[in-house]
């Protein structure tokens, strides 16, 4: 993804109107070195109008050795011919100016065409993000906040490329959590499974204001169905070749593609809250990933509505599933506020004590991975050697309290329960 240097806000969300999605931004000289510090396959970085020229230059100067494979395109508000002078000497790939947009796209496309080309004739080695699942049997039990309250924290101030991908796909709420209005979604991928790259995939994620990019579920529950296993690994293999964390919202049931995408987890995140018919289910849960070999010593106990005063601590939970509690998120009104106003509480109120158990949270999971690349990377990403699938489970118990129009009972959902 290009990165656009730039530390006036308004000439910088001009420019981005025109810049890929994704695009990162950055201020200062600085944070541009330390962030292609953790990446070596960025294709363009844009200097931005408000720079000086000497600023400009410096910069487009130590890029030259530092990153010689991305192309340096330079955007004045006028261009003359000492400027396209000195920028020929710091080795400036493009002069545009910022009024001319459609240059200033034209010549984003003419770098990635080049870095595609040296791409091609260094074999660079394919990224490999970790897939982290937000899982949990039950509905409603904050699978969805805690998605993209993590995704924000793993993304780490900026230094952690990081997408949230929708797997409720009959009833997805993430698009919505965050206020987004896509125009794309999981939907358009359908039948794309052989020729699947990232470019592809693009184009049908919604950039949040906070970096954090998104697939959202279908707009239409029905298209669920032809969302296919094939199509779900797919996606989520062409997403870690770019992600470094690719962060998965499910549905509160062991479908077929919650099923695929537990297969292709890193870290399982099960979401549980103090109630019986809940603790009950992922202890049901819990038994069905151990026999799917899913995420074993990967498994995370987010404890959400920790507080409640229901006659059930967090010892008894333990006891119950067998399993510590990683993480426990207290009931708050802040984090409901949070939801409705569409800015997650990990960006309205990072010191907030929920953002910071999450972000502990990200932080141990930022740890997992530090561990991962310093050991040899293991077949199936440390996954135990997968048994053959069990026959779906039936449900068992008919709590969904979900309104008729919006309930699921087709014979392909093996959901467990809902709400
Ligand atoms: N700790 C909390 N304190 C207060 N409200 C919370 C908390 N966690 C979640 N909520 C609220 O509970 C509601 C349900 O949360 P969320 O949508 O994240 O659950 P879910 O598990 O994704 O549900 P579904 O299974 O329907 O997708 C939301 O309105 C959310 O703001
Ligand atoms: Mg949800």
């Amino acid at each position: 993804m290009p990165i656009l240097l730039d530390a006036d806000p308004a000439k910088a969300a001009a420019l981005l109107t025109v810049l890929p999605a994704g695009t990162h931004l950055v201020d200062t000289q600085d944070r541009l070195f330390n962030w292609l510090g953790h990446r070596g396959d960025e294709y363009a970085v844009v200097l931005g109008p408000s720079l000086s020229v000497a600023e400009a230059m410096e910069t487009a100067d130590r890029l030259r050795t530092a990153m010689p494979t991305a192309s340096v395109v330079m955007v004045r508000d006028t261009v003359d011919t000492e400027v396209l002078t000195k920028a020929m000497h710091a080795g400036v790939r493009e002069v545009v100016t910022a009024s001319d947009l459609v240059q200033v796209n034209a010549a984003l496309q003419r770098a990635h065409a080049l870095w595609a080309a040296l791409r091609g004739s260094t074999s660079a080695p394919a990224r490999l993000g970790r897939v982290i699942t937000i899982f949990s049997p039950k509905g409603g039990v904050g699978k969805t906040t805690m998605s993209v309250n993590l995704g924000i924290a793993l993304m780490n101030g900026g230094e952690n490329r990081v997408c949230v991908v929708d797997l409720d796909l009959a009833f997805g709420d993430i698009a919505i959590t965050l206020q987004l209005f896509p125009t794309h979604s999981i939907e358009h991928a359908i039948g794309g499974e052989d020729s699947m790259d990232y470019t592809f995939v693009e184009e049908l994620m919604t950039p949040h204001e906070s970096g954090l990019m998104v697939l959202a579920a279908p707009s239409q529950p029905d298209a669920r169905e032809r969302v296919t296993g094939a199509l779900v690994t797919r996606l989520l293999q062409t997403l870690q070749s770019h992600f470094d964390y690719v962060v998965l919202d499910t549905a509160p049931a062991f479908d077929e593609q919650t099923l695929t995408a537990l297969d292709e987890t890193d870290d399982c995140i099960i979401v549980a809250t103090l109630d019986v018919p809940t603790l009950k289910n992922v202890k049901v849960a819990l038994e069905t990933l151990d026999v799917l070999g899913v995420a074993e010593g990967h498994r995370h106990l987010l404890l959400n509505r920790a507080d409640e005063q229901v006659g059930i601590g967090s010892d008894k939970v333990e006891g119950i599933l067998g399993m510590n509690v990683a993480v426990q998120v207290a009931t708050s009104l802040d984090i409901a506020k949070a939801t409705n106003a569409g800015r997650p509480l990990m960006l309205s109120s990072p010191s907030h004590p929920s953002s910071k158990a999450l972000k502990a949270l990200a932080d141990t999971l930022m740890g997992h991975t530090a561990a991962a690349q310093a050991a040899p990377v293991p077949a199936q990403k440390g996954r135990a050697p997968k048994p053959s699938r069990p026959e779906p489970v039936p449900a068992a118990e008919p709590t969904d309290s979900k309104p008729a129009d919006k309930r699921d009972d087709g014979p392909k959902r093996f959901r467990i329960s809902r709400r």
